[in-house]
């Protein structure tokens, strides 16, 4: 049985300017660093523009950085864009793919989610693979279906498991204080891991959707879930730490 060390990632979306993130980080670094060692990781994913001030503010704390998405091309005429080598020469070690915000709101397809994590993993990035059903689908008895979809054309030909992070993010649960069962989200984490088959016993597989200190450690206490993407939470210290702090199982 492999040991996956749990992961507690923050979405910091839209949020946050310059000072603001300088605080934010920097609070969560220096609780950090002054934990002794932490049996799990922690990462940060601010906006692209605060990536260096982030990065700065981490810096020889245990806290980690990731980015909110990347274009699968290197480099090149892409107006707006930022590149996978780009984020990994910024500092990042990770980067979310597929959010459902950039799913629904740019009308994102699982085939270019696909590219964009080929290149993420060749740039030396974890990718952060989010998938969920929105409620129309759940209430079409579709969730399964969907998640199962997303997953498979979400994933290339040659994705390296062992470097690859799935979060499974139901969209009706998403700023809206709604969440699965415990059960359920455990049962969905299971099929994601049975379909990433045996090399699959290596990825994380977390959870996001209103993620908050109140409801973490239920969530952190279950096997099947290997951490949690927080949204809003995380956008405060205390909010953050105090889900980090029940990953201390
Ligand atoms: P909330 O925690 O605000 O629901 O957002 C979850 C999310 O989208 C994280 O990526």
């Amino acid at each position: 049985m492999p040991s996956r060390r749990r992961l507690i990632v923050a979405n910091w979306k839209m949020n946050t300017r310059h000072q603001s993130a300088i605080e934010l980080a920097g609070t969560i670094a220096e609780w950090a660093g002054k934990q002794g060692q932490l049996p799990y990781d922690m990462v940060l994913c601010p906006p692209a523009q605060l990536l260096f001030t982030v990065a700065s503010a981490v810096k020889g704390s245990p806290v980690k950085m990731g980015a909110q998405d990347c274009h699968w091309a290197s480099h090149g005429p892409f107006t707006g864009d930022i590149s996978a080598p780009q984020l990994a020469d910024a500092g990042c070690q990770y980067v979310i793919l597929g959010h459902s915000e950039r799913r629904h709101g740019h009308g994102e397809k699982s085939e270019l989610v696909a590219r964009k994590l080929e290149a993420a993993q060749k740039a030396g990035l974890v990718p952060i693979l989010c998938v969920g059903e929105t409620a129309e689908q759940k209430e079409q008895g579709r969730a399964e279906d969907a998640v199962r979809e997303y997953l498979t054309q979400s994933l290339p030909a040659n994705y390296d498991p062992r470097h690859l992070v799935v979060s499974y993010e139901p969209v009706w649960a998403i700023g809206t204080g709604r969440q699965p069962a415990i059960e359920e989200i455990a049962h969905t984490n299971q099929m994601i891991r049975s379909i990433l088959g045996q090399h699959g016993a290596e990825t994380r597989i977390l959870f996001g959707g209103s993620v908050a200190p109140s409801n973490a450690g239920a969530i952190l206490a279950s096997t099947e879930i290997d951490g949690v993407l927080i949204g809003s939470a995380g956008l405060s210290p205390e909010g953050y730490i105090g889900i980090a702090t029940k990953a201390n199982l």
